[in-house]
């Protein structure tokens, strides 16, 4: 089964009691569950991973670059400014979708830009968990296929 890296960024462990009229109620585990319940669905393995520390998500996606595996991507906060990130999501070799739970180009204007949005394959935003799912569909289908158009 092809794996699949889904990686969260900082303050998303706070998922569930977080500003939960912008980001709903589930939990991180919840979100971690539907990943990996989707992945079976379309067969994939998912590990979900989060966390509040840049470095360790840099080297995280350091190890999916070497292993070739492809990644879903929530940066959160840092994905409109850390070029260190950016630059980590350029050296990966299998597709990249960056997903972010609210719409974030409807919200304050910091929000609208994305320095990972160049380097990804595709990018989903203001589906919520759902986001996440299509990510998953995709990747399963695009699996072996070029990651650019
Ligand atoms: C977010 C949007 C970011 O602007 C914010 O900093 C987050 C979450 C989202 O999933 O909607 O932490 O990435």
């Amino acid at each position: 089964m092809s794996r699949v890296l889904v990686l969260n960024g900082v303050n998303l462990g706070r998922l569930g009691s977080r500003e939960p009229l912008v980001y709903g109620t589930t939990t991180h585990a919840e979100l971690a569950d539907t990943c990996i319940a989707t992945g079976r669905e379309v067969g994939l393995a998912v590990e979900v991973r989060q966390t509040d520390d840049e470095a360790e998500l840099v080297a995280w996606l350091h190890e999916a670059a070497d292993d070739g595996v492809p990644v879903v991507l929530n940066s959160a906060a840092w994905s409109h400014y850390s070029y260190a990130l950016r630059d980590a999501c350029a050296q990966l070799t299998a597709p990249l979708v960056e997903v972010h739970l609210s719409q974030t180009h409807a919200r304050e204007e910091f929000r609208h830009t994305s320095v990972v949005s160049p380097v990804a394959t595709a990018t989903i935003t203001g589906l919520g968990i759902e986001g996440y799912r299509a990510a998953l569909r995709f990747l399963a289908s695009s699996t072996g296929k070029p990651s650019t158009p």
